[in-house]
Order: C-alpha cells, then structure tokens, then sequence
C-alpha cells in the first residue's frame, strides 16, 4: 500500500491486468493471459558448463521486435543443476560489445569466483570460474554484477537458475520432474516502447523508485500458460525483476505450501495463501491439484494485480508424490553466541555538481551507513568463522522498501523491528536476500566459513533493487 503511494506519487502508471482481458500497455497490447506457451528453462547438469552471454531478438509482443540479451540464447539463460560435494567448472564467454560480470547468486564460493565487479569479463573473453559446491539443495541463480550496469544488463535478459542438490534431497519424495512436476518460474516486469524496444530508464523516477514495467514476463513470455499434472506440483519461484515486489497468490485463494526459502529447504513445509518475494529472492511452493483435473487457475501478483500465469491442469499424472512433514534440519546460530553487531543504514542523498543537472533521477544516490560504493575503500573486515549479527535500517522515505542482500554465505533472520513475532512465515529459512520496507530494523545472523576474501577480490553487500546497487548502494568486505 506504502508503495503503491510512492508509485502515484512518482506519476508511473500501472497497469492492471485482468485474466482473459488484452490491455493496453504503454506502447501496444498485451495478449491475453494464455496467448504463450510458459518457455521452460533448458535443464543442464553435469559439473563443467559453457555460459555464453549474447545479444539477440526476441517478438514479446505480436509484430515488435525486442533487442535483448541472452545466455545461450536470446533470452534469459539455462537452469542448472550442480551437486553439493562436486567441483565445477564454467567457462562465461562475454560475447557482448560491453564488458560483464556473471555472479552466482545464493552461492557459498571463493570471493574470487563470486563473479563481482571485480571479476569483469572484457568483450571477447572468457572467464574460468571453478569452485567445489558446499551448500544444501537450493534454487540459486546467476546474472550480471557489472559496476553501474547491472540494472539494463539484467533488464536485457542476463540471468539463470544454479539449483543444487544433495544426497539428503535424494530420498524425498519431492516433484522433480523438469518441466513436468517442477516448473521454474522467473517473474520479471517490462516497459516496452512503441517500436518493442526495451524502455529502459525512461522516466526520471524509474532511478529512484527502479526500473518498474507495465508487461509481465514469466521465463521470458508474456501472458503465458503452462499445462499441469493433477498431482502435486513444485514451483521454483525467482523475483528476476529489478525492482518490483511481489505478493503472489492463487485465483482460487487456495492454501499452498512453501518448501524452500531462497538457499535451502524448510524444516517443514508452511502453509500459506499468499508469498512475497522482492527482487532476488526465491521460494520454493508445492501447490497440490490432485483434485483439480479439468480446472483452470491463474498466478496473480495481487499488489498489482496482474495475472501472471494461467495454469491449466489438464494431464493425467504418470505417478504421485506426497510432500514429507519433514524436509530438513537447519542449522540455526545463536544470537547469544554472537562475537559483534555490524549496523547498516540504507538511505538516500542526492549527489552535488554535474548530477543535480541531470535532474532528480540523476542526482540521487543511494547509500548505506552514508556512502556510496568505492570499489576501492573496503567497508568492513569480517573475521572468519565469528558468528555476526548484522542489523539493517531503511532510513528511507514512506514506500521505498530495500532488497538487501549479502554475498558469500546465507543468513537466517533473528527478529524485524525488534520482534521475532514479525518474521514473516515465509522467511523463516536459510537466505541471502531479505526484504526491509522503510522505518523496519531488520536483524540477521550469520557466519563466513572456509573462504578468506582479500581486498584485491572483496563479497559484496547491497540492495537488490538493482537501479540503487547501480547507484552506489553496495558496500565491500573482506574476510580475514
Ligand atoms: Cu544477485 Cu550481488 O547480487
Ligand atoms: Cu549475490
Ligand atoms: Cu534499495
């Protein structure tokens, strides 16, 4: 509600679409919900990879063209499936006229193979990133961390799943059949103009609020459909948006159950109605249409209340599954035994000289504990294996909520405003990325194991609404 406030104040009109309904958007019309077939990211396993960033084309809307960027293709990139325990190898060839930088996001990796800023691939070249895989099963994901160009870089098309497994994920009776009983789903918004290009920064609020559209897409397609299985079906959920938040729930208001936050499975799974995702953050949900032969349903975003996807259950399933009562046991760090608190405050200032010229938009910066980044001024030294507590205020204005992610481990969450009662049910897991609205106080513990960071290849830490990363709200650590 905050930041619908926000929205109007900022005079970005949005959309609502209705299901069936083809509406107007800022350059066109948008086919009605079901008019695609839901692309299904193309599943690669294995433990050696070639990634190949590209330029391409892509029709999202009927008769425009879409310049875009891609990863083995025109659009988005591939899922991948790594093992916990293995050692894997990525060649990213940069076959871009701009330089890159490809971070595996959610994942516990040297500093040096973290894909930052400071491992950026000139055009032409190929980066060799190679790590042992030492985390639970999870739905990660990778794209673009190019100091100041990461925002058009990903609102291009640059990015794609990393999802591990480990031997305990084995034996559960989870759906996982790619494509069929385990869907993965990347919820992004665009802004087209008028000839089908990307509207990229547009308007002068989009720096200050992010980029937000007006067109959904859901794994590169607008208004599409999936077929289902009436069966119990997974859904590995991404926010690959740049700024928008989601609140995501069912036609039917159905209960659904969460299995995984954004690094690793739940203990159990939890009931819910609706989940809100912000950027870079993932869930993993099981809704069960066992009973549901013949029905249809849509994924709404009930903030802006979109229908995203239609799902249309109409396949006799080869088998069943039943959701285990127990999906793991997670490790969870004890305030109490915590070595210190690091504080961090997420606000805003504008920026003197030439910027202010440019207009608000252009002037802003984003800030945290009062400056912006400096990929040569280290923020803080975390010593190895201390368990830290890091508290992170939103010192900005009324509706403008803050992505704030860390880079190198996952944390839990020990209390927002004060109180662990307001930990949202559906954070209550291992993560990376967490969601601080303006005025909150969010608390989060966590411990860096097995990799040192030096100051040559510092983890990062920053906001997920990529417009403020790209706008200085970002900081750097080493681990000693
Ligand atoms: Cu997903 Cu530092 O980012
Ligand atoms: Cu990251
Ligand atoms: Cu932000």
């Amino acid at each position: 509600m905050q930041r619908r406030n926000f929205l109007q104040l900022s005079g970005a009109g949005l959309l609502w679409q209705l299901a069936g309904r083809s509406e107007a958007y800022t350059g066109g019309v948008i086919p009605a919900l079901g008019s695609n077939i839901l692309p299904i990211l193309p599943l690669l396993t294995g433990s050696s990879f070639h990634l190949s960033l590209q330029s391409g084309q892509m029709e999202f809307l009927p008769g425009k063209k879409t310049s875009t960027y891609g990863i083995n293709g025109n659009f988005l990139g591939p899922a991948i499936k790594v093992r916990d325990g293995d050692n894997v190898s990525f060649n990213v060839s940069n076959n871009l006229a701009e330089p890159t930088a490809l971070h595996w996001h959610g994942m516990h990796v040297p500093a040096n193979m973290d894909g930052g800023p400071h491992q950026l691939i000139q055009p032409g070249a190929t980066w060799n990133a190679v790590f042992t895989v030492r985390q639970r099963a999870g739905t990660n994901w990778f794209h673009p961390h190019t100091h100041g160009q990461t925002g058009r870089q990903v609102y291009m098309g640059l990015a794609g799943l990393l999802m591990v497994e480990d031997a305990h994920t084995d034996v559960l009776d989870l759906p996982k059949t790619w494509g069929e009983d385990d869907i993965p789903l990347i919820i992004q918004d665009r802004r087209f103009r008028t000839d089908g290009s990307f509207a990229y920064l547009s308007s002068m609020t989009d720096s200050i609020q992010g980029m937000l559209g007006d067109v959904f897409l859901v794994n590169g397609a607008v208004s599409p459909r999936v077929s289902l299985p009436a069966k119990e079906v997974r859904f590995r959920v991404l926010n690959g948006s740049n700024a928008r938040v989601y609140r995501l729930a069912f036609s039917d208001g159905r209960t659904f159950r969460q299995i995984a936050t954004d690094n690793a499975l739940l203990e159990a799974p939890v009931e819910l109605t609706t989940l809100t995702l912000s950027p870079g953050e993932r869930a993993e949900v099981v809704i069960n249409c066992t009973a549901d032969l013949g029905k249809r349903l849509v994924l709404l975003d009930t903030l802006s209340r979109a229908s995203l996807l239609m799902l249309n259950i109409d396949k006799t399933p080869a088998q069943s599954t039943t959701l285990p009562a127990t999906l793991a046991n997670l490790e969870w760090l004890d305030p109490a035994a915590a070595a210190r608190t690091r504080s961090f405050t997420l606000s805003m200032g504008m920026r003197m000289g030439m910027g202010m010229m440019m207009g608000m938009g252009g002037g802003m910066q984003f800030l945290i504990n009062g400056v912006s980044l400096d990929l040569a001024r280290i923020d803080q030294t975390v010593p190895l294996n201390d368990i830290e507590i890091w508290e992170i205020r939103n010192a900005g204005p009324m509706g403008m909520l803050h992505s704030f992610h860390v880079h190198g481990t996952h944390f839990t969450i020990v209390e927002r405003n004060g109180s662990v009662a307001n930990v949202h049910a559906y954070e209550k897991g291992y993560k990376d990325t967490v969601q601080v609205n303006s005025g909150e106080v969010v608390k989060l513990i966590l411990k860096m194991t097995d990799y040192t960071a030096a100051a040559n290849a510092p983890y990062m830490f920053h906001c997920h609404i990529l417009e403020h990363e790209d706008r200085g709200m970002m900081g750097q650590f080493i681990v000693t």
